[in-house]
């Protein structure tokens, strides 16, 4: 999961610790939050909530990928820390899954929704339902975090951009690009507005954007 981003256990820990201050400062997440971590893989963000705040009111880690997100259920549940397997599809991750796709979160339930590295391999059906589906698991305070690809002036969405970022894209969604537009088009289109955007500094080359409801 992400190996080649991680020099060793302590900079993936790092990493966690890293995005679970950024959550405070950027999301006001605090140990009273609903913390939702889409796509959660094998549990990196739990990890740091562990090491940064010791527990959250509620931390839900949901991901396609039974390996990853198994392991994660085994080693890191937890009072406080949940993991939930949706079988929905994604072309790269879980190609034969359900075409429903749900977040399986509770309308209105979640305080900070966090996204690393997700809409980075996301097609464009997908993106603006799923932002829709954000939309309605935020609380009326909510906001997400989340990390994608954008550019100004290259074509609406893009599926591994040649001569892009640090790698050569191989294999389905392996990298996805939108232009900023485009994507700012779907934020507005579930109801969301963005509340901050920081420009490339993410893995990869990945911008951030912060998430609030309108
Ligand atoms: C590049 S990994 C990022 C993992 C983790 N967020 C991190 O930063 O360490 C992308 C993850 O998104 C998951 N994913 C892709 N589509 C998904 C979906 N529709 N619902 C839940 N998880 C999804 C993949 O299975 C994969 O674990």
């Amino acid at each position: 999961m992400g190996g080649e981003h991680f020099k060793d256990d302590a900079a993936f820990i790092d990493t966690a610790v890293n995005d679970v201050a950024r959550l405070q400062d950027y999301c006001g997440l605090t140990t009273s939050s609903s913390l939702y971590d889409w796509g959660c893989g094998a549990g990196r963000l739990a990890i740091g909530v562990r090491e940064r705040l010791g527990t959250v009111a509620d931390y839900h880690g949901v991901d396609v990928q039974p390996d990853v997100l198994g392991w994660a259920q085994a080693h890191l549940t937890a009072p406080g820390y949940r993991f939930t397997l949706v079988d929905v599809s994604n072309e790269r991750y879980n190609p034969d899954g359900s075409p429903e796709r749900t977040l399986a979160a509770d309308p209105g339930s979640v305080d900070v929704f966090y996204a690393y590295s997700v809409f980075s391999h996301m097609n464009d059906q997908d993106t603006p339902a799923y932002m829709k589906l954000i939309a309605q698991a935020l609380s009326p305070t909510g906001k997400a975090l989340v990390t994608c690809f954008v550019e100004e002036g290259v074509p609406a969405w893009e599926e591994n951009p040649a001569q892009y970022g640090p790698l050569e894209w191989k294999g389905r969604l392996h990298c996805t690009r939108f232009a900023r537009r485009h994507f700012e088009d779907h934020v507005d289109a579930a109801g969301l507005a963005v509340d901050r955007f920081e420009y490339g500094r993410e893995t990869d080359g990945q911008s951030l954007y912060v998430l609030r409801k309108r």
